[in-house]
């Protein structure tokens, strides 16, 4: 793949059930960028391992994902798509960094603070896969020679560690053997809040099931959970978004916004004078219409498992070829196979 574009790098856990925020935040933007970058849709397995439960199927969880990778635009003729524990590569390079990252950097981090928190976990319990996560990540990041990684506003500090560690790199061997990546991210639709507590993300691993939308979930529930969901109490039934004042509303509006394609500002303008349950109404109508067609073209590419394992196949036989460039260029800045 010989191409002057700038080459970007993304992914998610094969968790099988993706949220409505993960489609927002990442995947919504995944078959535009397709057309300016080289782009490289990573399925993260081995990230996966850190928050395993015993009743996990990874196998099934990859084709999952791998589906709606295909269904939400993916091109695997224009995009290499892959499961990262096909690429050896990665563990490679994430055990060479490990040594490169001081732990003070992955103890600020505040996404394993919030892992350790919500755990109830003593520290001593907690596996060290969790704590090394952004390594990982940043082993993802800089294999690819990934100029732009889309990220959720939740995810810039880790892009911020990655570029810590490339430069740390390049400097002690004086050398550009990585090439220092940049976020990118939207202006709306960075976070999608819970339903019922939109002072929290909306996450896929939430006890209370009525705080996300799941791609996967049934129409009929995703209309209640919608009717459920918490507006504000301040007196004015005003629909605007403001995200301190009005974060119920401001969230459903920005779910609204992200499928329907239409800017805030114009949809606040039209929804002016609408009374909240109305308003909900058109947001679930919204999200019905955008999830019956999304899950359709699910089923279709789920449905053909060789189909989808010949995508993996050849991602792996791509990723592969870039990735190991990178590795050897790190290789011999160590000296790894001097004795030969
Ligand atoms: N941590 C990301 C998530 O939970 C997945 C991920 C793994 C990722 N490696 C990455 C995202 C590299 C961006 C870049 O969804």
């Amino acid at each position: 793949m010989i191409s002057s574009k700038p080459i970007l790098f993304s992914a998610i856990q094969p968790t099988g059930n993706i949220t409505i925020g993960n489609y927002i935040g990442t995947m919504r933007h995944w078959s535009i960028l397709q057309n300016n970058y080289d782009c490289f849709y990573c399925i993260a397995d081995l990230h996966s391992l850190t928050t395993l439960e015993n009743n996990f199927f990874l196998k099934k969880s990859i084709l999952d994902t791998l589906s709606f990778y295909l269904a939400c635009g993916v091109n695997p003729e224009k995009s290499v798509v892959f499961v990262q524990s096909h690429v050896y590569q990665h563990s490679q390079l994430n055990w060479i960094l490990n040594c490169y990252t001081q732990f003070s950097e992955l103890f600020r981090m505040t996404q394993f603070k919030k892992k350790r928190k919500t755990k109830h976990d003593h520290i001593e319990k907690i596996n060290v896969g969790l704590f090394n996560y952004p390594v990982l990540m940043a082993s993802d990041i800089l294999l690819y020679q990934t100029n732009f990684v889309p990220v959720g506003s939740d995810q810039k500090q880790h892009i911020e560690l990655t570029r810590n560690i490339a430069n740390r790199f390049n400097s002690l061997y004086s050398s550009d053997v990585f090439t220092i990546p940049k976020p990118l991210i939207n202006q709306y639709g960075c976070k999608i809040m819970s339903l019922l507590e939109p002072n929290k993300k909306m996450s896929k691993s939430d006890i209370n099931k009525n705080n996300v939308i799941f791609l996967l979930d049934d129409i009929s529930s995703v209309n209640l959970k919608i009717k459920q969901s918490i507006t504000d109490s301040d007196k004015s039934c005003k629909i605007y978004y403001d995200r301190k004042k009005k974060p119920g509303i401001s969230n459903l509006l920005e779910i609204l916004s992200a499928i329907s394609n239409k800017d805030i500002d114009v949809l606040s303008r039209e929804l002016e004078g609408i009374m909240y349950a109305e308003f909900k109404n058109i947001v679930s109508d919204a999200i019905s219409k955008f999830l019956c067609k999304l899950q359709k073209s699910y089923i279709n590419y789920r449905r053909d498992e060789s189909f989808l394992k010949k995508i993996a196949y050849e991602g792996a036989i791509k990723a592969r070829l870039k990735s190991e460039k990178t590795l050897q260029k790190v290789q011999s800045k160590l000296d790894f196979f001097s004795i030969f």
